[in-house]
């Protein structure tokens, strides 16, 4: 008896509480939130919640992203609630509309479905900042720049140098308004610009950076030194001496120094400098060095000997044949010689006839201070009497003679002779070393025999009267 009582009270309870439940869903339906889903700032838009109701008074709330209450409407007679208002970036992200039937405290309210917003505000106002510093960017180190907006969201960037798009690469990063070059070299100078955009329904809001000039400095190389000499006056001389880098952004400072001592400074907008230190022939004056700097380290060369040595002692010329496989001399090799001079220039001469470079029948092929090579054709032209003469590169009043040397065909063709002789000489050899074990009469027989060849130079044929060197000093 009590406990079907109680069973009774019990299922009252429910029953009532389950009418509650059940006369909320009828009494007041889910409210309905229409709008649009993309919007630009401070415009005004109308979200509309449309509820379902039997009770006739609700309120209507529209509340945004993180439960931020964005309008009210008092519904009186069941007719949508119209909430007007000004689009905020922060109005972004998910929107719900909740209804509460008024002074009726047992009804729950009920929510809507979320409704997400976008919002866009346009781009506006671009600005580079710099985050590496200095504005003054050396060779291998990174460069980091911003894009800033005063307004915009949804965003996407550009970056341009010197008007031409930027692509991410390995070093180059862009991301999110930001540009980093790991490691700048001078191609990454010029003038920098961002370009900020956003769209809202096709159309496309644009925002460009004012250019900024951004110099990345090159390291200089280490600087190369050469000198020429340079004859002032009689007897007065000076090195005109450069100082090279291969590399490396102007202004460049070089610096000559002989030994430790400074000899001068300059400052250059090219990648040498010319320095001009008087000079005493055939003296040593020291070790010439340059040195280079166009940031804050500076680079040096290397050591070199001021001496310059005038041309002396005997000009000395001998010959060499290129031989056919008929063993006739197809091609002459004319060597000259200086015995000192480090600027030494040399001239060929046949028959008392200057030859110049290069001709139908010859060629010069290393013209250096220590040595220069006449190549020679063997033909009807190249017949005659040949010399060559030395002299200083920097001025002429010392030159220097060779003997005299007779070519023509008949005098070439002792060549084969001697060839043919060097070659069995050297199969003789064969012969002997691999045949039974040499004896030391054999080897001296030998040697004899390569003394020969020596004494039988038959190729030299120099005019008798202009044997000795010729020494024209001071002419
Ligand atoms: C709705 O509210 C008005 C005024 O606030 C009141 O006069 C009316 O009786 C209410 N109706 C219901 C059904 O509560
Ligand atoms: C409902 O409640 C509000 C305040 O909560 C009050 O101003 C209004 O008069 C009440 N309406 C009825 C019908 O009780
Ligand atoms: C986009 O523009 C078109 C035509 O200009 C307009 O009909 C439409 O309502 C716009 N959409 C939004 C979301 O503003
Ligand atoms: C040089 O002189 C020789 C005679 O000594 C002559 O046979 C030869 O043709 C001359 N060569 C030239 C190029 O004049
Ligand atoms: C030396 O002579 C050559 C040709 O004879 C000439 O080209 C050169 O300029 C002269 N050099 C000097 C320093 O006089």
């Amino acid at each position: 008896m009590f406990a079907s009582l109680f069973a009774i009270t019990l299922g009252k309870i429910i029953n009532t509480c389950c009418t509650t439940v059940r006369s909320s869903q009828t009494l007041l339906g889910k409210p309905q939130l229409s709008g649009p889903s993309e919007a630009l700032v401070k415009d005004i838009i109308d979200f509309t919640c449309e509820v379902q109701s039997q009770l006739k008074n609700e309120s209507i709330l529209l509340k945004g992203h993180r439960e931020k209450p964005l309008g009210f409407y008092t519904s009186m007679h069941g007719e949508p609630g119209i909430i007007p208002f000004v689009i905020k970036p922060s109005h972004e992200g998910d929107l719900e509309c909740v209804a509460r039937p008024q002074n009726v405290s047992t009804i729950e309210p009920t929510v809507s479905s979320t409704h997400n917003l976008r919002v866009v505000e346009p781009v506006d106002n671009a600005q580079i900042i710099i985050l590496s510093d200095p504005k003054k960017v050396f060779e291998g180190q990174s460069l980091k720049l911003r894009c800033h907006l005063q307004a915009g969201n949804h965003v996407s960037y550009k970056w341009l140098l010197n008007d031409r798009l930027i692509s991410p690469s390995p070093g180059v990063n862009l991301s999110n308004g930001h540009l980093l070059i790991e490691r700048t070299t001078s191609e990454h100078s010029g003038s920098y610009k961002c370009e900020a955009s956003n769209k809202f329904n096709k159309t496309v809001f644009t925002a460009v950076s004012p250019e900024v000039e951004i110099t990345v400095t090159d390291l200089v190389s280490a600087p190369d030194i050469s000198f020429t000499v340079s004859k002032e006056s009689a007897h007065i001389y000076s090195a005109v001496v450069t100082c090279q880098s291969t590399k490396g952004t102007p202004p460049i400072t070089f610096s000559l120094y002989n030994n430790e001592n400074l000899v001068a400074t300059m400052t250059s907008d090219d990648r040498n400098a010319i320095f001009k230190v008087p000079l005493v022939l055939d003296q040593h004056l020291g070790y010439l060095k340059c040195a280079a700097n166009n940031t804050n380290q500076t680079v040096y060369g290397h050591w070199l000997p001021l001496d310059v040595v005038s041309v002396g002692g005997r000009v000395r010329i001998h010959l060499d044949t290129d031989v056919a496989e008929n063993f006739a001399v197809i091609g002459v090799r004319l060597y000259c010689e200086v015995e000192r001079g480090s600027h030494a220039r040399y001239q060929w001469f046949l028959n008392h006839t200057l030859l110049h470079q290069r001709g139908s029948f010859y060629y010069v092929v290393n013209q250096r201070p220590e040595q220069s090579i006449l190549l020679l054709a063997v033909e009807r032209h190249s017949a005659g009497t040949y010399h060559c003469e030395a002299s200083n590169s920097f001025d002429n009043t010392t030159v220097i003679s060779s003997s005299r040397l007779y070519l023509d065909k008949k005098v070439l063709n002792h060549v084969p002779v001697l060839v043919a002789a060097v070659i069995f000489g050297c199969f003789t050899l064969l012969i002997l070393l691999i045949s039974i074990c040499c004896g030391i009469a054999l080897s001296r027989l030998l040697l004899q025999d390569v003394t020969e060849y020596n004494e039988d130079d038959g190729v030299m044929e120099t005019d008798s009267g202009d044997e000795l060197d010729r020494n024209s000093c001071g002419q």
